[in-house]
């Protein structure tokens, strides 16, 4: 392989100070990104250098570090917009994460459009973040929210959800990658098919963006949302994109300051877009974090991060199918960044417990996706995720650690 085409892993890892930690006396191995990514030297640098010379408001002042602050975060705007591949840079709105996205569209756009006896489609394999704010809006308006099924891979099941597809369907809301299973949905294959009828599509890319490179404008999808702290971001960051004309349709989703054009006691009119949909102080700083965070994988190249990650999945299918009572949940043709698996015997919480105490960090639970665990008939399972960070040591690492925890409950 061409050696400019290789990721130097080893610098990557000593780009992130966290890295170097000892948890309970071990060193540390972090399989735990589909919940929280780690943060590279350089974002910490960009929080902390803003925050250090370039305390101001946004928007609004005149002074010197008020305008600085201004460029920065608007700079981190265009950095998303390229990053993505969005038109404009009005087309992209920052959130405090994926959920804060989906809700604008369930409780602002959803209320305008969505009516008594109309239909929104989701799938078996959503987040908690994209069922319950459309069940909220169900129950308000008298929709239905429907469900596509998934098989026992944790797969999409194609033909079930064409057929779900209805002049009654308003909205198809889709993951993008699951955080529970590591399954990449079809999703050009998703927005055609909506498209053909007329129905838009809202993707939750919140697992697939420090993992997968996303065009908008290529995927012509209606609107996509993501977290920073997943893109190896701040926490409470995250990003709305609708397509210009989608977008416009969206009524404001907080009313107060820097969203309005005037304000009289009788009437406000509103700013443009992107404006009209962040009021009130946003999380300054951390744009500006996400905007460094974006600069870093950029850097990396993310087809050389997809590259490196597959590889890596593919060594950690392989080591762990070698680990005796250990049930994979989620074999999907298609995935990337997560093995969800439980251990006969052992309970994931358990499991969780056993691995952290020999430094490795994964994820147990239901991962906020409960139906799924419903589906496999389990409470929860135990997840380890990948990222750019990883190595086929981390691998060797859990494993080593899978066996110590049989030798504790055998
Ligand atoms: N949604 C996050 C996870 O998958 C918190 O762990």
């Amino acid at each position: 392989m061409n050696k400019k085409n290789v990721l130097d892993i080893d610098a990557i890892r000593n780009d992130f100070p966290v890295l170097k930690r000892q948890v309970h006396g071990k060193q540390l191995t972090y399989l735990d990104s589909a919940a929280t990514t780690l943060k590279p030297q350089c974002v910490l640098d960009a929080i902390s250098l803003h925050d250090t010379i370039r305390t101001a408001n946004i928007h609004r002042g005149v002074h010197l570090m008020a305008e600085e602050a201004t460029a920065q975060y608007e700079a981190s705007r265009e950095k998303v917009r390229k990053f993505i591949g969005a038109r404009l840079t009005s087309e992209i709105v920052f959130t405090s994460g994926t959920t804060h996205g989906i809700n604008i569209i369930a409780q602002s756009w959803g209320r305008r459009f969505i009516q008594s006896g109309d239909e929104i489609l989701i799938t078996h394999m959503e987040h908690h973040s994209n069922i319950v704010p459309w069940q909220m809006l169900c129950n308000e308006k008298g929709a239905v929210l429907k469900v596509a099924p998934m098989n026992r891979e944790g797969e999409l099941v194609w033909e079930e959800f064409e057929k779900l597809l209805s002049s009654k369907t308003k909205l198809v809301s889709v993951v993008h990658t699951s955080n529970a299973l590591g399954t990449v949905n079809p999703i050009e294959k998703i927005i055609a098919a909506a498209h053909e009828r007329g129905i838009p599509v809202l993707i939750d890319a919140a697992q697939a963006m420090a993992h997968t490179a996303i065009n908008v404008a290529a995927l012509d999808c209606d609107f996509m949302v993501f977290s920073g702290h997943k893109l190896f971001g701040p926490t409470g960051t995250g990003v709305l994109y609708g397509r210009h004309d989608r977008l416009e349709s969206v009524p404001p989703f907080f009313g107060g300051g820097d969203m309005i054009r005037s304000v009289t006691f009788e009437k406000t009119t509103y700013a443009p877009l992107p404006m009209r949909l962040e009021a009130g102080t946003p999380n300054i700083t951390g744009v500006v974090g996400l905007g460094a965070a974006i600069d870093y994988i950029t850097g990396l190249g993310l087809e050389k991060i997809v590259q490196y990650e597959s590889e890596l999945l593919r060594y950690a299918n392989q080591a762990l199918s070698k680990v005796v009572g250990l049930n994979f949940v989620g074999t999907a043709k298609n995935k990337a960044s997560v093995i969800s698996f439980t251990m006969k015997d052992i309970h994931p919480h358990d499991l969780g417990s056993l691995l952290d105490n020999e430094g490795v960090a994964v994820r147990t639970g239901h991962h906020c996706a409960q139906p799924v665990m419903d589906y496999y008939r389990i409470p929860a399972t135990a997840r380890a995720s990948l990222a750019i960070y990883n190595t086929h040591q981390d691998i060797d690492a859990l494993v080593l650690a899978l066996e110590r925890a049989k030798e504790i409950f055998s």
